[in-house]
């Protein structure tokens, strides 16, 4: 890889922490900043195997703050955004302002210190597909289908890739767009659907399946997802978008997935709670068109049977790093929106 000074945000994430993890393994000339704000999603933890690197930095603050980010942006050759508000369910129910705030002006901030002080830096901002919004079965929308976000959270980053790719057309930034399907595997925060439901069914708790569990998402390993990053970093054309997604085949409905993780928890169906209501706009399918990025040459490694069963076994491992987390400002967030107990 060409690059050398790569500023990650939001890499105490989930999958900003997989993507400089396997960035510091592959090139070993590459020096990573990271500029995360550690917010309730952010785990220093997550990057633990990195932080005696020489070629790696941690820098707490805030993607919106100007002075920083300028500061920072000075010697980059490249700047990857996972830095977000990233959980559909809290931009329904908490203040969506934190959506807006970080997702829109937060990536406005990174692009205008590009433009004003690092203009020849490429700029990555990680998308995701639930801006097409809802798809109807057949469907695969293509990076030119139209976005018709449906909640907070997916217009907020509908409005992020537009500014981006508005900064590539209008000042002539070297701007680079993914849209990736749903992720899952270690170290994702146990709100989403696969870590959420794993861990509950470790502890035996009930799984808060919402709505009939008919709903289809493009699992995607996270692993898959940042192999995708990297090759786009080389290969991809400036000023383009690029849909990733694993194209599942058959696609399987959110109560297929719940099943699978309960036979490969060893736990019985009994532990399905159904409830309705908890997802106001919920959108029945996620599904995208990936030719663009599969001429690149990528494509994923690990079909959902197998990603399911090593996803459990590694929450099964590693109590030691969710069990913490499932406490204090999660156990309020928990309780309020679901209604049932978190506690063991
Ligand atoms: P995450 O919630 O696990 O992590 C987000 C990180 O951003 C956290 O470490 C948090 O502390 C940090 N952050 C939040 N606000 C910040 C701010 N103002 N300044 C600096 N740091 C801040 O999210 P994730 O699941 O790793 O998602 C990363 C990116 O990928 C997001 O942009 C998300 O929209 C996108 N995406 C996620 C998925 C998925 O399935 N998780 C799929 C497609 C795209
Ligand atoms: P989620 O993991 O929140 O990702 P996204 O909303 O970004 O797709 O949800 C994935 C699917 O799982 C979605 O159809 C909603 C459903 N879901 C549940 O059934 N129960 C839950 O507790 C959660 C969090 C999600």
């Amino acid at each position: 890889m060409a690059t050398r000074k790569v500023l990650v945000t939001g890499a105490c994430g989930f999958i900003g922490s997989c993507f400089v993890r396997t960035l510091l393994a592959r090139d070993p000339d590459v020096h990573v900043v990271n500029l995360d704000l550690l917010t309730y999603a952010g785990n220093p933890k997550n990057l633990a195997s990195v932080e005696g690197s020489s070629r790696y930095r941690f820098v707490r603050g805030d993607i919106r703050d100007e002075a920083l980010v300028t500061e920072l942006v000075g010697d980059v050759d490249c700047v990857v955004n996972f830095a977000a508000e990233s959980h559909v369910d809290r931009s329904t129910t908490e203040k969506a302002g934190a959506f807006i705030e970080t997702n829109v002006y937060g990536t406005f901030v990174l692009l205008e210190a590009l433009r004003l002080h690092r203009p020849t830096a490429r700029f990555l901002q990680i998308g995701t597909d639930e801006v097409y919004g809802d798809v109807e079965a057949p469907g695969f929308p293509d990076e030119h289908s139209l976005l018709e976000p449906s909640s907070p959270y997916s217009a907020s980053k509908a409005g992020a890739d537009n500014l981006a790719l508005a900064f590539s057309r209008t000042h002539g930034l070297d701007v680079i767009v993914s849209r990736c399907t749903n992720n899952y595997g270690p170290y994702q925060y146990p709100e989403k659907l696969i870590p959420l439901f794993i861990t509950n069914a470790l502890d035996e708790l009930e799984l808060p399946l919402y709505d009939g569990g008919t709903q289809i998402r493009d699992w995607l390993r996270v692993e898959d997802h940042c192999e995708a990053l990297l090759l786009l970093l080389d290969r991809a054309e400036t000023g383009e978008i690029y849909n990733i997604g694993a194209n599942q085949e058959p696609e399987r409905s959110n109560a297929e997935i719940t099943e699978m993780i309960l036979e490969c928890a060893g736990r019985s169906k009994s532990l399905i709670r159904p409830v309705t209501g908890l997802r106001p706009g919920h959108d029945q399918r996620y599904a995208v068109s990936t030719q663009k990025l599969r001429a690149l040459g990528w494509a994923p490694q690990a079909d959902i049977e197998e990603g399911i069963a090593r996803t459990v076994g590694w929450y099964a491992k590693n109590r030691s790093w969710w069990e913490p987390i499932k406490s204090g400002e999660y156990l309020e967030f928990y309780e309020r929106h679901y209604g049932l107990s978190a506690r063991r």
